[in-house]
């Protein structure tokens, strides 16, 4: 555990050149505090204590001014820098070494159930005030430009900006939209969205299959204790 805090304060200081020492860090950046109160409503959602996970994450959103549903999964390493007014929903993943500014949703359309919300790869950038919309996955490495409204999937190492959200940088490579190489390949594309639809049924297979080995292990717990009871 104190490894990963260590990591966590190691990240700001990484990532944000405001960043004057230790004690500066660990008092004052919401970013941090919102991660880790995250953690303590992630585990209790897990084990399907949702209320007391929903109570938790509220406190830590009065204290940060961050909301973070306490079922979207975090990887290592993240950085919310700022953080007032982030939004990041129920079915969010976020990767390792992904950077979020203050005003960033993840959210749903509002037309979708069970996976509703976006998927950030490692590496990603979000820009202060991006909205990223829907089960749509940003790939590795991409950049989301402040303000930009992204609706639909970002390939890898790309920049995202404007509304709605188009590739400008792809690759290294300024996108010129009328270039003939530059057109996308719907071959490719098809491709990517189902791997991706894959990688979301295996993610979501895994969760039901923690929440069943959960809910057995409870079950479990309480048979042994009625058992004591009874001799
Ligand atoms: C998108 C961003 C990451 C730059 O990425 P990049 O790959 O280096 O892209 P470039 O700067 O080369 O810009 C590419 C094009 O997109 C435009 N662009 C860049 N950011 C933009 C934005 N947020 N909205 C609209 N257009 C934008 C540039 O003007 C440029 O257009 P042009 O080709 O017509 O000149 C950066 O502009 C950005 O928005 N960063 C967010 C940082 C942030 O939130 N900071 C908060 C600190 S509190």
């Amino acid at each position: 555990m104190w490894t990963r805090l260590r990591e966590d304060v190691r990240v700001v200081f990484e990532r944000d050149p405001a960043a004057k020492n230790w004690l500066e860090v660990l008092l004052c950046y919401p970013g941090l505090h919102a991660l880790w109160i995250h953690r303590v409503s992630h585990w209790l959602y897990r084990r399907r204590r949702y209320t007391l996970a929903r109570l938790i994450s509220h406190l830590g959103r009065f204290l940060t001014g961050i909301e973070i549903h306490p079922g979207a999964r975090v990887g290592s390493r993240v950085f919310i820098d700022h953080g007032m007014g982030v939004v990041i929903g129920e079915t969010a993943e976020i990767g390792d070494d992904c950077t979020l500014y203050q005003g960033v949703t993840l959210g749903g359309t509002g037309k979708e159930r069970g996976k509703r919300h976006p998927t950030l790869e490692p590496e990603v950038i979000v820009g202060v005030g991006a909205k990223v919309l829907g089960p749509i996955t940003v790939g590795r490495n991409s950049r989301v430009g402040g303000g930009a409204v992204v609706v639909r999937d970002v390939p890898p190492n790309c920049t995202v900006v404007g509304i709605p959200g188009r590739v400008v940088v792809r690759d290294g490579r300024r996108v010129d939209p009328l270039a003939h190489g530059d057109l996308p390949d719907p071959v490719q594309e098809a491709l990517r969205s189902m791997q991706r639809t894959i990688d979301r049924l295996e993610a979501r297979l895994q969760e039901l299959e923690d929440r069943a080995r959960a809910a057995r292990e409870t079950q479990e717990q309480a048979d042994v204790r009625q058992a004591a009871a009874g001799s």
